[in-house]
């Protein structure tokens, strides 16, 4: 572990580049000038063919929840009905925030741990009100539970039977890290944020907007300033925001995005399954329970249960002690799970060292643990994963299995 002091694995914000970090750390520059203009097309026009669309991306200057409320004030209006697809803490949150804007809000709820099902939206969507629904809010990747949701399969539903309706998207914790066509698959509006797949700090969320988003952006009634889309939009087009931006995370999205479009998405992509890969099976053959069903289980975050007698105060506090930050359960979950995030820079040794810590806990605290057993599968499954995808697995990971085993 010698880029990070701490090894954190919380599914963002994620741990920088140092290029990335040193990015954040240069002179200020004025946010009215040519300069400015560059990073600001630089940064949206790398992050198109992440996102799969060929819309302008807005960028705010906020957390992901920002760039949420952006998407339902700038394309609703009070007492719209609104379909909410829920499958944990983020898909709530997004429901409160139509809510709390005045939108008429039916829920969908999904148990935490599966990912909805596009026959059950089906049939949310035709019993829907008079006039059916104005928009469907989904989440792609709920980081809380550990699930990702097949978008496709779900616009796909909802186009066959609700064809009006907007799609908006919080795409804030997988959006860069998986394949993702917003374009191809018809999604309106869909959000990220700085601070998670794409290697920079907290601070920026991005949006874009399909055509019939931006339609909608002139009807809808909903009050907004700061968070405007369309004034961001035209500010954007002159080089610049509407108010002062973050521009220290500016200049590392800058810097992370060239390093994002030279290592090419596929390689991206593939570096992502396999580290998810990694975790799932170090944690398993540690005698973790995957909290979801493998076949849903998000690429960037790892959700599992605690078992009986496992302390999650203590647990975690001997894993902080050895400098390996992971993520508790959220909400209702809260003591009965903890979570592995593999986003952003993540690379397989750093989930080799983490599977080697949580190892090291379990055995050193008299856990039924076999030494090496973890870092063993975590490494299988990582270089396997990596194999399938074409892609050559680093050398580092075998020294590192090595130093741990
Ligand atoms: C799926 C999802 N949506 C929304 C958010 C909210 O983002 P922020 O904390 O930047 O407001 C998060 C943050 O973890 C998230 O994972």
């Amino acid at each position: 572990m010698d880029r990070f002091e701490t090894n954190l694995r919380i599914p963002g914000p994620t741990s920088l580049p140092s290029t990335v970090r040193e990015a954040g750390s240069r002179q200020m520059i004025n946010h009215r000038g040519p300069e400015f203009a560059g990073v600001l097309d630089r940064v949206t026009s790398r992050i198109q063919p992440f996102f799969g669309t060929r819309n302008e991306i807005v960028v705010l200057t906020c957390a992901g929840t920002g760039g949420l409320e952006a998407a339902i004030v700038n394309t609703l209006s009070p007492g719209d009905p609104v379909l909410a697809i829920s499958i944990g803490a983020f898909g709530d949150r997004f429901a409160k925030i139509a809510q709390a804007y005045g939108a008429e809000v039916t829920r969908l709820e999904v148990e935490w741990g599966d990912a909805a099902d596009p026959g059950a939206v089906r049939m949310a969507l035709e019993s829907s009100p008079a006039g059916g629904f104005k928009a469907v809010l989904i989440t792609h990747n709920e980081t809380s539970t550990g699930v990702m949701n097949s978008i496709p399969d779900l616009a796909q539903a909802i186009r066959d039977i609700a064809p009006a309706a907007l799609i908006l998207v919080d795409g804030v914790s997988g959006v860069g890290a998986v394949p993702f066509e917003q374009d191809a698959w018809g999604l309106d509006v869909v959000v990220s944020g700085s601070q998670k797949s794409w290697m920079a700090a907290p601070g920026i969320a991005l949006a874009s907007l399909s055509e019939r988003a931006w339609e909608a952006t002139r009807t809808a009634r909903m009050p907004r300033f700061y968070l405007d889309l369309a004034k961001h939009r035209d500010s954007q087009r002159d080089g610049q925001t509407p108010w002062t931006p973050a521009i220290a995370v500016m200049f590392q999205l800058d810097v992370a995005l060239k390093h994002m479009e030279q290592e090419g998405q596929e390689a991206i992509f593939a570096r992502h399954a396999a580290c998810a890969a990694a975790t799932r099976a170090g944690l398993k053959a540690l005698g973790f329970e995957l909290f979801p069903d493998l076949a849903v289980a998000s690429q960037t975050v790892t959700c599992v249960r605690l078992p009986d007698g496992l302390d999650w105060k203590s647990f975690n506090g001997e894993l902080k002690a050895r400098k390996l930050v992971v993520a508790g359960g959220q909400g209702k979950l809260t003591g009965q799970v903890f979570r592995v995030g593999h986003l952003g820079s993540v690379t397989l040794d750093e989930i080799l060292a983490a599977i080697g810590v949580i190892e090291e806990v379990l055995v050193e605290t008299g856990r039924e643990a076999t030494p090496g057993a973890g870092l063993a599968a975590a490494e299988r499954a990582g270089l396997a994963a990596l194999e399938a995808a074409g892609h050559a697995a680093p050398d580092t990971s075998k020294r590192i299995a090595r130093a741990f085993a």
